[in-house]
């Protein structure tokens, strides 16, 4: 349930999440951003459901979105090209780890691109989706879906999911953390667009990626490889080192990453 004068009340930004559409339920908050993006809805609108009927995962894979979490999108439309449009997804993640560590108090990191992990699980899943006419990008709709209350997942997932009142045994309140995660939002969106890359936020992802210094499993269509992780670089590819130090640049979305010994 979204409480309005909860959400004011720790809400302050300058113009994200000044208009909110809340309903209890709607197949998907993207599809719906997506829908008034296209009817020239302004940049800044938030959409907020309390349950997914179609909810929308990465990779045309589902969301199931139980009642308890957060599902929210942000409708934004930035001047910029629309190869940066996975950029933004990033700065998403950084948002959440940073609303959900001040909010719950849970130590928070990303697995890159954009999961953001704790306790060794997925927290929290992200889908941008963009409209690009003529090579300009139209608006972009950013999809984030926190676990928040969640008490079970079900088998196949429990080893790889959480959420903040499993890690925390107490439940969090929703509207609060999604106004700080509008704060976070605002803030590392206003300062990528100086730059339009991550040049001014990419020690502190670096900071927060858990696997920063530890050994990756690639994942490309037909072959794995094992690197070293080293950090983002500024348009927040993953630059890997291989046994003889050489260093090479992984692009979001062309492959999966895992850890040696599992999800993380
Ligand atoms: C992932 O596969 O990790 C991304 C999941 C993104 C889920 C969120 S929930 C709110 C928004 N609406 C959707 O349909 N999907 C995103």
């Amino acid at each position: 349930m979204f409480e309005k004068d909860k959400f004011n009340k720790y809400l302050h930004t300058k113009w994200l999440g000044k208009e909110v559409i809340y309903e209890k339920e709607m197949d998907s908050t993207n599809t719906q951003a997506k829908k008034l993006g296209e009817e020239g809805a302004e940049e800044g609108l938030l959409l907020v459901t309390d349950i997914q009927t179609a909810g929308k995962g990465r990779r045309g894979r589902s969301w199931i979105s139980p009642e308890g979490n957060c599902y929210v999108s942000i409708l934004l439309r930035p001047e910029i090209d629309a190869s940066k449009v996975s950029v933004i997804t990033l700065i998403a993640a950084l948002s959440v780890a940073k609303a959900v560590r001040g909010t719950a108090g849970l130590e928070t990191w990303i697995k890159w691109p954009n999961d953001v992990i704790t306790g060794g699980k997925k927290l929290c899943g992200i889908l941008t989706e963009g409209s690009v006419s003529a090579e300009a990008l139209k608006y972009m709709v950013v999809g984030i879906g926190i676990n928040a209350n969640q008490k079970e997942f079900e088998e196949g997932i429990e080893s790889m999911a959480t959420s903040i009142y499993l890690e925390t045994e107490e439940t969090v309140n929703r509207s609060r953390l999604i106004a700080e995660l509008l704060n976070a939002f605002e803030e590392y969106y206003e300062i990528f667009l100086k730059t339009q890359d991550l040049t001014l936020l990419q020690d502190e992802y670096n900071s927060m990626l858990i696997n920063r210094g530890k050994e990756v499993k690639i994942i490309e269509q037909d072959s794995e490889s094992i690197f070293t992780a080293v950090g983002i670089d500024q348009d927040g590819g993953l630059i890997v080192k291989n046994e003889a130090g050489k260093t090479s640049t992984i692009i979001a979305g062309e492959v999966s990453v895992r850890g040696l010994y599992g999800y993380v």
